[in-house]
C-alpha cells in the first residue's frame, strides 16, 4: 500500500491526540484513504522531551516543508508567527496544510486560502473551531442548500466551563477561573479565552463559511464573560435563564450582525444544557430549520478526530481530482456583506442597575420606568431584587441604540452605582 507521509509542526497535546488516532485507527483509515498513513517527520523546539510514540523527531523545520517525501503537513503550533511563515512555505511547496490554528485563519485566511488556489493544493482547518465537533463540513456540505439565516455557538470551552462552575456552586469568576487553569483548559494566555477573543476568532470562521463572506475578525462586535458576577447568574435564574457564552452570526435583510457576548438563553433551550467544557451549535437554514450539534470542543483526541478527517477528505479529493473549498465557496466567490454596528443591534436585553445601600429603591424604580418607558420603544418588566441591591428590567425586542440611551441617562439617577447590559436570546 502506497504510504501518505504526513508531516507535524508541533507535538503537544493535540499532536499527540493525531499520533494516538493514527495509530489506533489505522486499519480502518487505511481502508478509507487505501494510503497508509505514517507520520514522518515531527518539529518540535528541542529534542529533550517526551516521545511516547517514538516519532522521527527534528529541530530543523525545513525538513518539514521542504522536505519532498512530505505529502500533507499539519500545523499544531499556534499563534500567528512563526506558524504563517511555515504554512505558506508549505503551501508554495505544493504541499497540503491541515491546521487547527483559529487565530491565524480569522485573521490571515483569506490571504493562505489564495495560496492554497494558487498552488492547487488544499488548506483545511476544521479543528479550528469547536474541536470534534465537525461544523465546517456541516456548513459546506450537508446544509450547502440552505442559505443560512443564523449560526450560534458555545464555541469556547474555558468560558463554559468557568460559567458552569458560577452557577452549579455559586462561586465567585475569578475563583472558577483559577481552576479552569489549573485544569489545563485555559489558552496560554487565559485573557484569549476571558475576553471573548478565541470565540471571536472562530466565529470569523463560522460567519465565512455560514453567509459566504471574506474573513473579517475586525468586523466583530466582542465581549467576554470576564464582566459577569453570580449575582447575574442568580437573578437570570430566577427569571429562568442561564448565562452563556455564545458567538451569534445572524443575516436579516438590514445585513449581519456579528457578535461574541454572554447571553441569556432559557433554561429550557438545548444551550443551557451544554455544560462544563462542551461546546455546542445551533443553525437556522431556510430549508432545513433548526439543527443543533453539540461534543467536544478541544481537548486531544476529540481536535484529533477533526483533523485526520480532514486528511482522509484530502485524499479522497486528490483522487476524485476535485479542489472542494474549505469554507464551502472558492476564496473568489467570497463577498462581503453590509455589517451591522453595534447601535444596530436588534435583541431582548436584561438590563441591571445596582444601587448604593441606603438608597430609597422606589423612588429610583420609578424613575428608572419612566426612563425606560421613554427610551426602550419596547415593551419591559421592571424588578427589584432587593437583596442583591439591583433593580432589573427585562426588555423585548429593541434597537441597541434606544437600550444605550437608558443606560446612559440611568447613571444620572442619584444611587444608581452600576448599570449592565446582557442581551437575551428566546429563539
Ligand atoms: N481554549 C480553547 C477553549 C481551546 O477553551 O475552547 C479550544 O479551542
Amino acid at each position: 500500500m502506497e504510504p501518505l507521509k504526513v508531516g507535524l509542526i508541533g507535538l503537544g497535546t493535540v499532536a499527540s491526540g493525531v499520533a494516538s488516532v493514527l495509530n489506533k485507527n489505522q486499519v480502518d483509515i487505511t481502508r478509507r484513504i487505501t494510503r497508509t498513513p505514517i507520520i514522518e517527520k515531527v518539529f518540535v523546539r528541542t529534542l529533550e522531551r517526551d516521545n511516547p510514540y517514538q516519532l522521527n523527531l527534528t529541530t530543523n523545520i525545513d525538513e518539514i516543508i521542504h522536505n519532498h517525501d512530505i505529502d500533507i503537513v499539519i500545523e499544531l503550533i499556534g499563534g500567528i508567527e512563526p506558524a504563517l511563515t511555515y504554512i505558506k512555505t508549505a503551501l508554495a511547496n505544493g504541499k497540503s496544510v491541515i491546521t487547527a490554528n483559529k487565530e491565524l485563519i480569522a485573521i490571515h485566511g483569506n490571504e493562505l486560502l489564495q495560496l492554497a488556489a494558487d498552488n492547487d493544493v488544499f488548506l483545511r482547518f476544521e479543528a479550528s473551531v469547536a474541536g470534534g465537533i465537525p461544523i465546517l463540513k456541516v456548513l459546506r456540505e450537508g446544509l450547502a442548500a440552505n442559505s443560512i439565516d443564523s449560526v450560534m455557538g458555545i464555541i469556547n470551552g474555558t468560558s463554559n466551563y468557568i460559567l458552569t462552575e458560577m452557577s452549579d456552586k455559586g462561586a465567585d469568576f475569578a475563583e472558577c477561573l483559577k481552576e479552569a487553569q489549573a485544569l489545563g483548559y485555559a489558552e496560554a494566555d487565559p485573557t484569549f479565552d476571558i475576553k471573548g477573543i478565541d470565540a471571536a476568532h472562530k466565529l470569523t470562521i463560522l460567519a465565512s463559511s455560514a453567509f459566504g463572506i471574506p474573513l473579517d475578525f475586525k468586523a466583530l462586535h466582542i465581549e467576554g464573560i470576564d464582566t459577569i458576577t453570580k449575582e447575574d447568574i442568580k437573578i437570570s435564574h430566577q427569571e429562568g435563564f442561564a448565562i452563556k457564552h455564545l458567538g451569534i452570526a445572524r443575516h436579516s435583510e438590514q445585513g449581519v450582525e456579528l457578535r461574541v457576548q454572554p447571553t441569556l438563553v432559557p433554561l429550557t433551550h438545548a444551550f443551557a444544557n451544554v455544560n462544563g467544557v462542551l461546546n455546542g451549535l445551533f443553525i437556522q437554514g431556510n430549508a432545513v430549520g433548526e439543527q443543533f450539534l453539540s461534543g467536544r470542543g478541544a481537548g486531544s483526541e476529540a481536535t484529533a478526530s477533526a483533523i485526520i478527517a480532514d486528511l482522509i477528505e484530502i485524499i479522497h479529493n486528490e483522487k476524485a481530482q476535485y479542489s472542494a473549498p474549505a469554507l464551502g465557496y472558492k476564496v473568489n466567490n467570497l463577498s462581503p456583506l453590509p455589517i451591522l454596528p453595534k447601535p444596530a443591534f436588534s435583541s431582548n436585553y436584561y438590563l441591571s442597575f445596582k444601587y448604593l445601600e441606603n438608597t430609597d429603591t422606589q423612588a429610583v424604580s420609578m424613575q428608572l420606568e419612566s426612563l425606560a418607558s421613554k427610551t426602550l420603544n419596547a415593551p419591559f418588566e421592571i424588578k427589584l431584587y432587593k437583596e442583591n441591591q439591583r433593580v432589573i428590567i427585562l426588555c423585548e425586542k429593541t434597537i441597541e441604540e434606544s437600550v444605550e440611551k437608558l443606560l446612559n441617562n440611568a447613571m444620572l439617577i442619584e444611587g444608581i452605582e452600576e448599570t449592565k447590559l446582557i442581551r437575551i436570546e428566546k429563539f
